[in-house]
């Protein structure tokens, strides 16, 4: 039986220990538990303090996620709270792990905190479509100031103790392992002391601006408008914290109530919710068991030293794992080896390492020009062009150097991974690992099964892939895996609907509206229409654009006019050229408008093209497309990726409307039978009976 919160009294210090494996989340039975024995230890004439700590890896790391969208049940987080702040002994939290949301914000409402120096605390709700609803946005603001409340509670970060310390969110540091005996004499201390219990709710909240307080939230949502676009979150955390400056504190705490049921009831939170459970699963390989041995990665290789390469090596190297790079040339070696220096002498400008840190990755790299250095790494990547014979040589070359044992990967993007195995007498060791531009920065990474892959293999790069801070999405092997396949067919109808008259900056605006960052053609521009470089028989218009030089931002013109702070603007040879081709091509002008009709032309295919990366079983589950999606090519986080959008239009709906554009457009439209059947049946993607 799980034990939930259990209480041992140590010469009058009641110590609470709860016990909800994994993350000691909050649930409804945890609180009850905990309530229960806090009542008791309260009652108790020999208990003089309590602490609360928890077992196993973290202090509590939040409310129970899974419980939103259910019917709430008792005791509440306010109940439960109340009991606390209220209670006529000092209450301790002592702190390990990560103690985040509704964990952190019971710790806010203990009268002491004492944390363990690897311990980390936050705010994390923004990132779930939330605002701390426990009372974070009051508390906060009481003990850090308004300011420093806003910065927290809007970016979710954790918070390292020590400086957790210094704004004042905890009350001392102890040593790790010592946690308990620190947190018994700090209480202990407490009674010696008078037992004072000081309460967050008790502080003014100050403001570094105090006499234009209005203008501190106004500002602050000002200038974080592009991080916030889209987002309903951060200005319902910016109206709670106003909230903790303007009201007394229970008022301050229902309007943050209010916020919270709001939002929580919002597709956008069940959208990021969604998000947060896919990407754990998307680890999971339902025929590769648990207990599947996993393979020890101590050195890696790299074969290439080019962007990709160099993105993949460094990877590792912040993970602490030693690289030797390879490369055909002195010259190709030298000039990959300064980018990554460049890289992070960047990051270190930005004040995000160290000098001395730079020194230790670079000292991580072996760089040289003969594979048979590699014949020691315990998983070589190959990161050259494209080209199956070039690859299919350099694998014949690997079987012969690589030690027996050593996990072999291809970074192709879209070649037959099975071909390129077949070059070795060992294609069980054979795997795709395709990273995504830039690779040290975007955490999709898509493992490429190939037909012989041996089940240890892929356990460990996922395993792998977790621990160089990457999210893994298991692909079949099919020309382009899953998050380019998903890119295509938008591409495709943004072309075709330009040529039937539709404005590109309206089909731009529509995907920067609908969340993305930037629309098709402003991405294309941005590329460059050059290195995009499309073989076609037919006369397109990119190849027209790049025919007369116009090769995107980089040249101040492309699809657009770019002036010098590279604004966009339509340019008039664009729309002739336009004109032009689709006039060469027999396109009768047709033009496409308003918003809803834009998306359903642009992103119906995906869906579309989803439904068929499943039903071919290239992807093991929708959420995993949603997932490659959304860190592959930046599906706005906040739609859940475009089986979850899907859903929440409705498959019925979406079904209708595809034959519709299919009887107008074409096949592109043909809705896949998995759709069709899901439609039927009135469910949804990744929803069981
Ligand atoms: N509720 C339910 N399940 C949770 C959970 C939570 N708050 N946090 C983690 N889990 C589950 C995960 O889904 C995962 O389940 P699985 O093993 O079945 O896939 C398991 O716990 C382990 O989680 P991770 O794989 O993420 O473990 P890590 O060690 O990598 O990370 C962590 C630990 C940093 C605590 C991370 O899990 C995390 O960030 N959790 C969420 C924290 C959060 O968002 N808290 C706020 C919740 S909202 C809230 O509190 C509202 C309040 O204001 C009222």
């Amino acid at each position: 039986m799980t034990i939930l919160a259990a209480s041992a009294l140590t010469g009058g210090i009641a110590i609470i220990t709860l016990d909800n494996p994994p993350v000691n989340a909050l649930s409804a039975p945890l609180r009850a538990s905990l309530l229960r024995e806090l009542q008791q230890a309260l009652a108790d004439s020999a208990v003089e303090a309590v602490v609360i700590l928890c077992a196993g890896r973290t202090f509590i790391a939040g409310a129970d996620i899974t419980e939103f969208g259910k019917a709430p049940q008792p005791p509440s987080f306010a109940e439960l709270f109340a009991l606390i702040e209220q209670a006529p002994k000092p209450v301790i939290a002592a702190i390990h792990g990560t103690a985040l949301g509704g964990g952190f914000e019971l710790a806010l409402a203990c009268h002491y905190r004492v944390a363990a120096e690897t311990a980390k605390v936050g705010l994390p709700e923004v990132h779930l479509g939330l605002l701390p609803g426990a009372g974070g946005t009051q508390r906060v603001p009481r003990l850090v100031g308004a300011e420093a409340a806003l910065d927290i509670i809007t970016s979710g970060r954790q918070i390292r103790a020590k400086e957790a310390l210094s704004l004042g969110l905890i009350d001392t540091l102890v040593p790790d392992g010592n946690l308990r005996e620190s947190a018994i004499a700090f209480a202990r201390d407490v009674v010696a002391r008078g037992s004072a219990r000081p309460r967050a709710r008790d502080h003014e909240v100050w403001t570094v601006v105090d006499r234009k307080r209005p203008v501190i939230f106004s500002d602050f949502a000002a200038k974080n408008a592009r991080r916030f676009k889209g987002f309903a979150a951060p200005d319902a955390i910016i109206a709670a914290v106003q909230a903790a400056v303007d009201l007394p504190f229970e008022e301050g705490l229902a309007r943050e109530t209010a916020l919270f049921e709001h939002l929580v009831a919002t597709p956008q939170s069940a959208a990021q919710r969604h998000v947060f459970f896919a990407e754990r699963e998307a680890a999971r390989v339902p025929d590769v068991s648990a207990d599947t041995e996993i393979l020890d990665i101590r050195s890696v290789g790299v074969i290439g030293a080019g962007t990709m390469g160099g993105g993949i090596t460094m990877n590792f190297l912040n993970a602490g794992i030693p690289v030797t790079l390879v490369e055909m040339t002195q010259e190709a070696i030298d000039r990959g080896v300064a980018v990554i220096r460049r890289n992070y002498e960047a990051t270190v400008r930005k004040g995000r390492m160290s000098a001395e840190q730079v020194e230790q990755r670079m000292g991580l790299i072996s760089p040289g020009l003969d594979l048979a250095t590699l014949a020691d790494a315990d998983l070589v990547i190959e990161a050259v062009y494209e080209s199956l014979d070039v690859k299919r040589e350099i694998f014949g070359k690997l079987d012969r150097i690589a030690k027996p044992g050593a996990i072999l990967a291809s970074n192709t993007s879209f070649l037959d991974l099975n071909r390129i195995a077949e070059a070795t007498s060992r294609p069980e060791w054979v795997i795709g690992l395709h990273f995504f531009s830039p690779a040290n920065v975007m955490r999709l990474l898509e493992v490429v099964r190939g037909a012989a892959t041996a089940k240890p293999v892929v356990a460990t790069a996922m395993r792998l892939a977790k621990r160089i801070g990457k999210v893994p999405v298991l692909s079949g092997v099919c020309d382009g895996f899953i998050a380019n396949r998903l890119l295509a067919p938008r591409g495709a109808q943004a072309e075709a609907m330009m040529l039937e008259g539709t404005p590109i900056d309206a089909i731009d605006r529509a995907l920067v509206e609908y969340g993305f960052a930037m629309g098709h053609f402003q991405m294309m521009d941005l590329v460059g229409l050059d290195v995009i470089g499309r073989d076609s028989t037919e006369r397109t218009v990119m190849g027209e654009l790049v025919a007369c030089g116009r090769l995107g931002q980089k040249r101040g013109a492309g699809y657009y006019d770019y002036d010098d702070t590279r604004r966009p603007s339509e340019s008039g040879i664009t729309s002739e050229l336009i004109r032009d081709v689709a006039a060469t091509r027999g396109i009768r002008p047709d033009a496409t408008s308003g918003d809803e009709a834009l998306l359903a032309r642009l992103l119906y295919p995906v869906v579309n093209e989803g439904a068929k990366i499943l039903e071919e079983g290239i992807a093991l589950r929708a959420s995993d497309v949603d997932i490659a999606a959304i860190l592959g090519y930046n599906w706005p986080v906040y739609r859940g990726g475009p089986l979850f959008w899907a859903n929440q239009i409705g498959l019925g709906r979406i079904v209708a409307e595809m034959r519709e554009l299919e009887g107008r457009y074409g096949e592109a439209f043909c809705p896949t039978d998995l759709l069709v059947r899901l439609a039927d049946k009135g469910r949804g993607f990744g929803e069981t009976a």
